[in-house]
Protein backbone atom coordinates (compact mmCIF):
# COMPACT_ATOMS: atom_id res chain seq x y z
CA UNK A 1 0.00 0.00 0.00
CA UNK A 2 1.56 3.43 -0.86
CA UNK A 3 2.78 5.01 2.34
CA UNK A 4 1.96 8.75 1.14
CA UNK A 5 -1.10 9.60 -0.86
CA UNK A 6 -0.87 11.95 -3.41
CA UNK A 7 -3.87 14.00 -4.86
CA UNK A 8 -4.45 17.04 -6.73
CA UNK A 9 -7.75 18.57 -6.74
CA UNK A 10 -9.16 22.41 -7.15
CA UNK A 11 -5.49 23.98 -6.80
CA UNK A 12 -4.68 21.89 -3.04
CA UNK A 13 -2.38 19.03 -3.17
CA UNK A 14 -3.54 16.72 -0.47
CA UNK A 15 -0.38 14.29 0.59
CA UNK A 16 -2.17 12.21 3.49
CA UNK A 17 0.01 9.93 5.71
CA UNK A 18 -0.76 6.55 4.88
CA UNK A 19 0.70 4.13 7.52
CA UNK A 20 -1.79 4.00 10.17
CA UNK A 21 -1.04 0.95 11.47
CA UNK A 22 2.81 1.55 12.04
CA UNK A 23 0.96 5.29 13.42
CA UNK A 24 2.07 6.92 10.37
CA UNK A 25 5.37 6.52 11.51
CA UNK A 26 7.64 8.12 9.13
CA UNK A 27 10.27 5.85 7.01
CA UNK A 28 12.95 7.02 4.22
CA UNK A 29 10.88 6.04 1.84
CA UNK A 30 7.95 8.69 2.98
CA UNK A 31 10.38 11.37 3.63
CA UNK A 32 11.83 11.05 0.09
CA UNK A 33 7.97 11.05 -1.27
CA UNK A 34 6.78 13.58 0.61
CA UNK A 35 10.19 15.85 -0.31
CA UNK A 36 9.66 14.79 -4.22
CA UNK A 37 6.03 16.14 -3.66
CA UNK A 38 7.03 19.41 -2.07
CA UNK A 39 9.48 20.12 -4.88
CA UNK A 40 7.17 19.19 -7.56
CA UNK A 41 4.36 21.22 -6.22
CA UNK A 42 6.93 24.47 -6.28
CA UNK A 43 6.89 25.19 -9.76
CA UNK A 44 3.48 22.95 -10.65
CA UNK A 45 1.21 25.90 -11.52
CA UNK A 46 -2.15 24.00 -10.84
CA UNK A 47 -0.44 23.61 -7.29
CA UNK A 48 -1.61 26.45 -5.54
CA UNK A 49 -1.58 25.19 -1.91
CA UNK A 50 -0.27 22.05 -0.23
CA UNK A 51 -2.06 20.47 2.52
CA UNK A 52 -0.78 17.50 4.96
CA UNK A 53 -3.53 15.23 6.79
CA UNK A 54 -2.94 12.02 8.65
CA UNK A 55 -6.01 9.76 9.73
CA UNK A 56 -8.45 10.98 11.86
CA UNK A 57 -6.92 8.78 14.93
CA UNK A 58 -3.00 9.44 14.03
CA UNK A 59 -1.22 12.01 12.41
CA UNK A 60 2.27 10.21 12.82
CA UNK A 61 4.50 8.90 15.39
CA UNK A 62 7.27 10.28 13.93
CA UNK A 63 10.39 9.02 12.58
CA UNK A 64 10.10 5.15 12.46
CA UNK A 65 12.39 4.11 14.62
CA UNK A 66 13.58 0.99 13.26
CA UNK A 67 13.83 2.41 9.83
CA UNK A 68 16.07 5.07 11.31
CA UNK A 69 18.11 2.46 12.72
CA UNK A 70 18.99 0.82 9.28
CA UNK A 71 19.46 4.00 7.48
CA UNK A 72 20.14 6.86 9.66
CA UNK A 73 20.42 10.25 7.57
CA UNK A 74 23.89 10.57 6.50
CA UNK A 75 24.25 13.99 5.21
CA UNK A 76 22.15 16.68 4.03
CA UNK A 77 20.67 14.60 1.09
CA UNK A 78 19.18 12.56 3.34
CA UNK A 79 15.53 12.17 2.27
CA UNK A 80 14.62 13.56 5.92
CA UNK A 81 16.80 16.65 5.26
CA UNK A 82 15.61 16.98 2.15
CA UNK A 83 11.88 17.19 3.30
CA UNK A 84 12.95 19.24 6.38
CA UNK A 85 14.09 22.01 4.18
CA UNK A 86 11.46 21.89 1.67
CA UNK A 87 8.43 22.06 4.22
CA UNK A 88 10.93 25.50 5.75
CA UNK A 89 11.35 26.79 2.36
CA UNK A 90 7.92 25.51 0.62
CA UNK A 91 6.66 29.19 -1.21
CA UNK A 92 3.07 28.12 -1.25
CA UNK A 93 0.95 27.81 1.63
CA UNK A 94 1.06 24.86 3.72
CA UNK A 95 -1.77 23.29 5.44
CA UNK A 96 -2.11 20.41 8.11
CA UNK A 97 -4.70 18.66 9.22
CA UNK A 98 -3.90 16.61 12.45
CA UNK A 99 -5.33 14.28 14.81
CA UNK A 100 -4.65 11.82 17.50
CA UNK A 101 -0.62 11.66 18.62
CA UNK A 102 1.78 14.28 16.59
CA UNK A 103 5.05 12.98 17.69
CA UNK A 104 8.07 14.23 17.17
CA UNK A 105 8.68 15.37 13.37
CA UNK A 106 4.96 15.18 13.21
CA UNK A 107 5.01 18.31 16.18
CA UNK A 108 8.04 20.26 14.52
CA UNK A 109 6.89 20.09 11.34
CA UNK A 110 3.60 22.37 12.06
CA UNK A 111 5.80 24.87 12.98
CA UNK A 112 6.53 25.38 9.47
CA UNK A 113 2.70 25.17 8.12
CA UNK A 114 0.83 28.07 7.92
CA UNK A 115 -2.40 27.21 9.18
CA UNK A 116 -3.02 24.02 11.19
CA UNK A 117 -6.43 22.86 12.30
CA UNK A 118 -6.14 19.61 15.09
CA UNK A 119 -8.83 17.20 15.95
CA UNK A 120 -9.45 17.46 19.79
CA UNK A 121 -8.28 14.13 20.08
CA UNK A 122 -4.29 15.60 19.26
CA UNK A 123 -1.65 15.33 21.49
CA UNK A 124 1.46 16.83 20.83
CA UNK A 125 5.09 16.23 21.90
CA UNK A 126 8.44 16.86 20.97
CA UNK A 127 10.28 13.90 23.53
CA UNK A 128 13.53 14.32 21.71
CA UNK A 129 15.26 14.00 25.13
CA UNK A 130 13.44 10.89 26.35
CA UNK A 131 15.58 9.30 22.91
CA UNK A 132 18.80 10.30 24.05
CA UNK A 133 18.27 13.41 21.06
CA UNK A 134 18.18 17.01 20.36
CA UNK A 135 15.45 18.53 18.66
CA UNK A 136 14.91 19.04 14.58
CA UNK A 137 13.31 20.64 12.21
CA UNK A 138 14.72 24.20 13.80
CA UNK A 139 12.37 23.47 16.59
CA UNK A 140 15.37 24.99 19.03
CA UNK A 141 14.72 27.61 17.42
CA UNK A 142 10.93 28.08 16.18
CA UNK A 143 9.33 26.84 19.61
CA UNK A 144 11.26 29.13 21.92
CA UNK A 145 10.14 31.99 19.13
CA UNK A 146 6.51 30.44 19.19
CA UNK A 147 6.20 29.44 22.97
CA UNK A 148 8.47 31.75 24.84
CA UNK A 149 11.28 30.48 26.18
CA UNK A 150 9.90 28.55 29.70
CA UNK A 151 6.97 26.90 27.92
CA UNK A 152 9.21 25.82 25.04
CA UNK A 153 11.79 24.37 27.84
CA UNK A 154 8.88 22.62 28.89
CA UNK A 155 8.47 20.95 25.79
CA UNK A 156 12.00 20.23 24.50
CA UNK A 157 13.86 20.11 27.89
CA UNK A 158 11.03 18.28 29.53
CA UNK A 159 9.68 16.47 26.37
CA UNK A 160 6.01 16.08 28.27
CA UNK A 161 3.37 16.07 25.69
CA UNK A 162 0.28 19.09 25.23
CA UNK A 163 -3.11 18.53 24.49
CA UNK A 164 -5.33 21.32 21.80
CA UNK A 165 -6.10 23.37 24.72
CA UNK A 166 -2.86 24.54 24.76
CA UNK A 167 -1.56 24.33 21.65
CA UNK A 168 -4.17 26.36 20.70
CA UNK A 169 -3.14 29.11 23.61
CA UNK A 170 0.28 28.87 22.15
CA UNK A 171 -0.71 29.31 18.67
CA UNK A 172 0.44 26.59 17.26
CA UNK A 173 -2.58 25.83 15.96
CA UNK A 174 -5.43 27.77 14.82
CA UNK A 175 -8.77 25.83 15.72
CA UNK A 176 -9.85 22.77 17.14
CA UNK A 177 -12.72 20.69 15.58
CA UNK A 178 -14.58 17.12 16.01
CA UNK A 179 -11.42 14.61 14.46
CA UNK A 180 -14.05 13.05 11.91
CA UNK A 181 -14.52 16.82 10.37
CA UNK A 182 -11.12 18.21 10.52
CA UNK A 183 -9.73 16.52 7.24
CA UNK A 184 -13.03 17.60 5.26
CA UNK A 185 -12.22 21.50 7.18
CA UNK A 186 -8.93 21.96 6.57
CA UNK A 187 -9.49 20.73 2.43
CA UNK A 188 -12.83 23.78 2.56
CA UNK A 189 -10.07 26.08 3.64
CA UNK A 190 -7.34 24.77 1.37
CA UNK A 191 -9.57 25.37 -1.25
CA UNK A 192 -10.65 28.82 0.08
CA UNK A 193 -6.91 29.66 -0.24
CA UNK A 194 -6.11 28.04 -3.51
CA UNK A 195 -9.28 30.88 -5.37
CA UNK A 196 -6.76 33.49 -4.25
CA UNK A 197 -4.32 34.68 -6.42
CA UNK A 198 -1.38 32.63 -6.60
CA UNK A 199 0.96 35.89 -6.49
CA UNK A 200 -0.22 37.21 -3.61
CA UNK A 201 0.01 34.09 -1.70
CA UNK A 202 3.39 33.62 -2.15
CA UNK A 203 4.64 37.11 -1.66
CA UNK A 204 2.57 37.79 1.38
CA UNK A 205 4.21 34.47 2.66
CA UNK A 206 7.73 35.46 1.55
CA UNK A 207 7.19 38.68 3.80
CA UNK A 208 5.92 36.49 6.38
CA UNK A 209 8.79 34.39 6.28
CA UNK A 210 11.46 35.86 4.84
CA UNK A 211 13.40 37.17 7.93
CA UNK A 212 13.41 34.32 9.60
CA UNK A 213 14.65 31.98 7.14
CA UNK A 214 17.91 32.02 7.55
CA UNK A 215 18.19 31.59 10.84
CA UNK A 216 15.16 28.47 10.36
CA UNK A 217 17.94 26.88 7.70
CA UNK A 218 20.96 27.34 9.73
CA UNK A 219 19.50 26.27 12.94
CA UNK A 220 18.42 22.61 11.12
CA UNK A 221 22.07 22.28 9.83
CA UNK A 222 23.26 22.98 13.41
CA UNK A 223 20.83 20.18 15.31
CA UNK A 224 21.60 18.19 11.78
CA UNK A 225 24.84 17.60 12.79
CA UNK A 226 24.32 17.09 16.70
CA UNK A 227 21.36 14.99 16.38
CA UNK A 228 23.51 12.77 13.63
CA UNK A 229 26.27 12.28 16.60
CA UNK A 230 23.80 12.03 19.35
CA UNK A 231 22.19 8.81 17.20
CA UNK A 232 25.16 6.34 17.55
CA UNK A 233 25.53 7.65 21.38
CA UNK A 234 24.59 5.14 24.01
CA UNK A 235 21.74 6.97 25.37
CA UNK A 236 20.08 7.00 21.82
CA UNK A 237 21.03 3.22 21.17
CA UNK A 238 19.62 2.16 24.60
CA UNK A 239 16.26 4.54 23.76
CA UNK A 240 15.82 3.08 20.18
CA UNK A 241 16.48 -0.86 21.58
CA UNK A 242 14.24 -0.55 24.65
CA UNK A 243 11.52 0.79 21.46
CA UNK A 244 12.23 -2.19 19.73
CA UNK A 245 11.95 -4.31 22.72
CA UNK A 246 9.00 -2.72 24.02
CA UNK A 247 11.02 -2.34 27.10
CA UNK A 248 11.37 1.27 28.97
CA UNK A 249 14.92 2.25 28.60
CA UNK A 250 17.31 2.68 31.00
CA UNK A 251 19.99 5.77 31.26
CA UNK A 252 22.80 5.51 33.33
N1 LIG B 1 8.72 3.91 14.80
C1 LIG B 1 8.48 2.64 14.46
N2 LIG B 1 7.34 1.99 14.78
C2 LIG B 1 6.43 2.66 15.48
C3 LIG B 1 6.62 4.00 15.89
C4 LIG B 1 7.84 4.63 15.53
N3 LIG B 1 8.09 5.90 15.84
N4 LIG B 1 5.55 4.39 16.60
C5 LIG B 1 4.70 3.35 16.63
N5 LIG B 1 5.24 2.30 15.96
C6 LIG B 1 4.64 0.96 15.76
C7 LIG B 1 4.68 0.14 17.06
O1 LIG B 1 5.94 -0.49 17.20
C8 LIG B 1 3.56 -0.81 16.81
O2 LIG B 1 4.01 -1.81 15.93
P1 LIG B 1 3.54 -3.36 16.11
O3 LIG B 1 2.04 -3.31 15.95
O4 LIG B 1 4.24 -4.07 15.00
O5 LIG B 1 3.96 -3.75 17.50
C9 LIG B 1 2.54 0.03 16.05
O6 LIG B 1 3.26 1.11 15.47
C10 LIG B 1 1.46 0.60 16.94
O7 LIG B 1 2.08 1.37 17.95
P2 LIG B 1 1.60 1.36 19.48
O8 LIG B 1 2.70 1.93 20.31
O9 LIG B 1 1.11 -0.01 19.85
O10 LIG B 1 0.35 2.34 19.42
P3 LIG B 1 -0.29 3.19 20.61
O11 LIG B 1 -1.59 3.70 20.10
O12 LIG B 1 -0.27 2.44 21.90
O13 LIG B 1 0.71 4.45 20.81
C11 LIG B 1 2.13 6.25 20.03
C12 LIG B 1 0.88 5.38 19.75
C13 LIG B 1 2.39 7.13 18.82
C14 LIG B 1 1.84 7.14 21.25
C15 LIG B 1 3.33 5.33 20.34
O14 LIG B 1 3.39 4.37 19.31
C16 LIG B 1 4.65 6.02 20.44
O15 LIG B 1 4.94 6.70 21.41
N6 LIG B 1 5.53 5.78 19.43
C17 LIG B 1 6.91 6.21 19.48
C18 LIG B 1 6.99 7.67 19.12
C19 LIG B 1 8.40 8.20 19.15
O16 LIG B 1 9.15 8.05 20.11
N7 LIG B 1 8.73 8.89 18.07
C20 LIG B 1 9.91 9.67 17.95
C21 LIG B 1 10.91 9.07 17.05
S1 LIG B 1 12.32 10.16 16.86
Amino acid sequence: MTSVLQNLEHGVMTLTLNRVDKKNALTAHMYAALATALSNAVDEKDVRVVLIQGHETVFSAGNDIADFLQQPPANANSPVSLFLRGIATFPKPLIASVCGPAVGVGTTMLLHCDLVYAGDNAAFSMPFVNLGLCPEAASSLLAVQLMGYQRAAEALLLGEPFLVEVALELGLISRVLPPAEVNAYAQQQAQKMAKKPLASLVETKRLMTSARTPAVLAQMDEEAAVFSRMLKEPAAVEAFSAFMQKRKPVFN
